[in-house]
């Protein structure tokens, strides 16, 4: 089979490594991505080289522009640099021996078929011929071509070799199951099983990288069903896999959280590509094992749940070595949040309730609003339908009260330095209790979100405090 290779870069490669005597080949993702015409532009490019993949890549460097900076990583024998939009990196043909315990390989030099030998998955081990020879011909020693066509992820060597090689390997077969609609062939499947444990030498970082993907491909619920049924979730992610099964007393039963969990994920990866909204999803119903009740008399209980959840994010994403920051934040108040939509569908909803929302939620109401609706899973289609419809009902009020209170976007309109200059006081609680009321009586509806109104609600609840403007 020949390939085209379009871009100019594979020609300047071929004619470098042509001039030098070395033999060099496409390899990896950039290969099956190409077969699948999977959209995705800046993939970087893996290059083998049967020689030195450091001096090649300075070559091949100098030819393209020569002042293009190559970056060297000594230890993986590796070096790269940027073309276009993309990484070109270059490594020396290898053989792989691992430690065990360890991930750090010893390597040797090789052929390029130890090179494919010691890849993840036979279609990933693809290679095209950069060889003016055979320029473009594909080198497919585990008829990885099959499996692609039929959609199938197969190690190239017995399976238990290539997991114990990098156990990381477990979770990309799991990731490119979900991103790419492949199968695990079953062989595959159980040897990662078997291996499941070996996960645990796997740092925090890279499984995140894997976790990320899965969360943010086309089947997300898939791929976290696949780590469930490979027994890789309970390790590296235990608080899901406690959301699991389904107690019944006095004859009631409550859902399955886990379940519900990825239906939640899955109504909302229809309508986002926002990777923590995703996670939100995730982690909306995490603190439900730990506050489960039985009330007698009238049933299952996870009260506080929303607030513990919260709680539980900074501790999730710290473990799980997730960025402590905005985005962090962001997931917390969506978890912690998530029920009161849900209330103000319930309730006769009254216009301070939906005030008070909006500005607790913010610049995010829309993603909340979002989640919440995706939370909505009953069994029971009638149920499902008339739920949303309230939803909708709530939904429209929220916009009416906005377009005339502004209250997402909350700005007290009376700052403390103001509060402190007309009373003449000194920074302290009386001021914070002055600002409190006034945004109360925004929210409540009593004034409205105004300065003017806001100014003289200021001096009247001074008054009452026994203040006198100086
Ligand atoms: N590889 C491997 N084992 C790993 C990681 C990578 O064998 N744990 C090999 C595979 O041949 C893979 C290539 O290195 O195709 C490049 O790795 P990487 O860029 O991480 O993955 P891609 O397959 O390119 O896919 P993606 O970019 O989606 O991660």
């Amino acid at each position: 089979m020949i390939l085209p290779l379009d871009d100019m870069i594979f020609g300047i490669i071929s004619d470098v490594c042509g001039r030098e005597g070395v033999d060099a080949y496409v390899i990896g993702g950039y290969v099956r991505d190409m077969l699948l015409k999977r959209d995705n532009p800046g993939k970087d490019i893996d290059i083998v080289i049967i020689g030195d993949g450091v001096t090649t890549a300075r070559a091949v460097a100098r030819a393209v522009n020569p002042r293009i900076k190559v970056s060297v990583f000594k230890t993986f024998g590796t070096a790269m640099f940027r073309y276009n939009d993309a990484d070109i990196e270059f490594v020396g043909a290898r053989k792989e021996s691992y430690n065990r315990d360890s991930r750090k390989p010893d390597v040797l030099p090789g052929t390029l078929g130890d090179d494919q030998n010691r890849r993840d998955f036979t279609v990933n081990a693809l290679a095209i011929s950069l060889n003016k020879a055979t320029y473009g011909e594909m080198l497919d020693p585990f008829n990885g071509l099959d499996d692609l066509r039929a959609k199938i992820l197969r190690t190239p060597l017995d399976p238990d070799t290539t997991f114990s090689d990098d156990p990381l390997r477990m979770l990309r077969a799991i990731r490119f199951s979900a991103q790419l609609g492949f199968t695990i062939n079953g062989p595959t499947f159980e040897s990662i099983k078997r291996n499941a444990d070996r996960i645990k030498i796997v740092s925090a970082e890279r499984i995140s990288v894997e976790l990320n993907k899965i969360l943010l491909s086309p089947l997300p619920s898939k791929g976290l069903a696949l780590l469930e049924e490979a027994q890789l979730l309970a390790i590296i992610f235990p608080e899901l896999e406690k959301l699991k099964g389904v107690e019944e007393k006095e004859g009631k039963g409550h859902k399955d959280n886990f379940h519900h969990t990825l239906k939640v994920i899955e109504n909302i990866s229809a309508r986002t590509d926002n990777l923590w909204l995703r996670w939100a999803a995730l982690l909306h119903d995490i603190a439900k094992p730990a506050t489960k009740k039985f009330i007698p008399g009238t049933g299952w209980s996870f009260h506080g749940h929303d607030f513990l959840g919260a709680k539980m994010v900074p501790q999730i994403f710290a473990r799980l070595k997730l960025p402590l920051n905005e985005k962090m934040k962001y997931v917390q108040k969506l978890v912690g949040l998530h029920l009161r939509p849900i209330a103000l569908v319930q309730e006769e909803v009254s216009d301070s309730a939906i005030r008070r929302l909006l500005f607790e939620a913010g610049e995010d109401i829309d993603d909340l609003m979002l989640l919440c609706q995706a939370d909505i899973t009953s069994g029971n289609r009638y149920k499902v339908k008339k739920h949303l419809e309230n939803f909708v009902l709530v939904m429209e009020k929220m916009k009416e009260i906005e377009e005339k209170d502004a209250i997402r976007t909350f700005q007290p309109p009376v700052s403390g330095e103001e509060i402190i200059k007309v009373f003449g006081l000194k920074p302290g609680p009386v001021v914070g209790d002055i600002k409190t009321a006034i945004k109360d009586a925004i929210l409540d509806g009593k004034i409205a979100n105004d300065r003017e109104e806001a100014y003289r609600f200021m001096l009247e609840r001074g008054k009452e405090l026994g203040l006198k403007p100086v």
